[in-house]
């Protein structure tokens, strides 16, 4: 049977990190070990105690559905979280729990976006942003950033790109690819510029808890402390902070009508968040929070290790991530430069020639909008970190 596909969908691209992943996978099946860089999850179990609460969810029968937006317990524990941690005031209908933030994106676009409509994205960007943006009809707008300054907006582009068709903004500060934190002049200047023009900001702040240097401030924090008075929706995820990505559990904490009419397209769509996720997810917000603070420890460990080799690599410079667990180097040294007699035209062919030769599996930044860059995941031990690294250092030297 031959299918007439929708626009919608022939307008979309793939996820290519998945994609590599594939690859990987492939290779692992043929017998040939792979160093993993590419992965875009933590590498620790949830821990126990939250594990325990999903089981005992599914013994208990808390196997069916929930209600729409979120059971009311975990919502009111999202509700104390972001209080506690983030110093922010919300009421019940302001918070909407979905199969993971990757939903909450999704369905924010879906309520707001239409044909005619523009939204500003920074590159590098997580491949999804624009993607989901098309989604929903509209088009996305690319902002350059500042590589030497923590990846933040370069505001002469912004402003040269404003249109009277701009409906908003999606940032992610701690960011993937780059693991840049913005720091809170940029952050002040972008909330400024979202009032003037009345654009709303979606923060994707998934990696919140995942910042090495000082502490996190929300966006929204920001904007209430400035008395700036933008339209923030916050997005969170509890995937990388308690290692549950499978468990697809996220939410958005912003204004009611707004969550009102996510809520309705959440409805058709997926009904509610899966039940046993839900009940996990309480613990998770309520329960002990050593486990983040370890996990962290851990990843500012990975991070010094494989900054300080990816710095070592002739050619290579990498800037230190202030969050997340990506590092970003500029590999476009390499760039017109010979491997195994092909010429290396751009960073997709950096990264296959890493995997082929080195056995490897990077990230390449052109996927982010980011030409001559390549991510490398430090969500893996410290042995891997130093074995990959070495083998990567051997390929790059046979590159003429
Ligand atoms: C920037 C960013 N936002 C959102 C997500 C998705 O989070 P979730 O697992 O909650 O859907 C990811 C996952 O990789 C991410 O990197």
């Amino acid at each position: 049977m031959k299918y007439k596909f929708s626009d919608r969908v022939l307008n979309v691209n793939p996820s290519f990190t998945l994609q590599m992943a594939t690859r990987a996978a492939e290779m692992r099946a043929k017998g040939i070990p792979v160093v993993n860089f590419g992965v875009g999850e933590p590498d620790f179990n949830t821990p126990a105690h939250i594990r325990n609460a999903g089981k005992k969810a599914m013994d208990d029968g808390f196997t069916k559905y929930t209600a729409g937006p979120g059971m009311i317990e975990l919502r009111e524990a999202i509700i104390q979280k972001l209080k506690r941690e983030n110093g922010l005031d919300f009421n019940l209908d302001q918070i909407l729990v979905s199969n993971g933030e990757k939903q909450s994106l999704y369905n924010v676009c879906q309520a707001l976006f239409q044909e005619g409509d523009e939204v500003i994205n920074f590159s590098p960007y997580w491949v999804s942003f624009p993607e989901m943006v098309k989604l929903a009809s509209a088009n996305p707008i690319i902002v350059k950033t500042d590589s030497k300054q923590n990846f933040e907006p370069d505001f002469a582009d912004l402003e040269s790109k404003i249109t009277p068709n701009i409906k908003g903004i999606i940032m992610n500060s701690p960011s993937n690819p780059t693991g840049g934190v913005w720091r809170e002049e940029a952050i002040v200047k972008l909330l400024k510029l979202a009032k003037q023009h009345n654009w709303i900001i979606i923060s994707d702040e998934c990696y919140e808890r995942l910042v090495f240097e000082e502490s996190f401030v929300s966006i929204e924090k920001i904007n209430q402390n400035h008395q700036i008075g933008a339209e923030v929706l916050t997005c969170m995820s509890l995937s990388k902070t308690y290692a549950m990505t499978g468990w697809r559990i996220g939410y958005t904490a912003g204004d009611k009508a707004l969550t009102k009419a996510m809520a309705k397209i959440q409805g058709q769509a997926t009904s509610c968040a899966n039940s046993i996720g839900q009940k996990a997810a309480i613990e998770a917000l309520t329960g002990d929070q050593s486990c983040v603070d370890e996990m962290r420890g851990n990843y500012k460990a990975r991070r010094d290790v494989m900054v300080s080799l990816l710095n070592n690599l002739p050619g290579v410079e990498c800037e230190n991530p202030g969050g997340a667990f990506y590092a970003f180097p500029d590999f476009s040294f390499y760039l017109g430069k010979k491997a195994d007699g092909k010429i290396l035209e751009d960073s997709f062919d950096i990264s296959e020639y890493i995997l082929g030769s080195a056995k490897v599996v990077t990230i390449p930044g052109d996927g982010f909008g980011a030409p001559g860059y390549v991510r490398f995941s430090f969500a893996t031990s410290i042995e891997i970190i130093q074995d990959g690294l070495e083998k990567v250092k051997s390929a790059l030297e046979q590159i003429v």
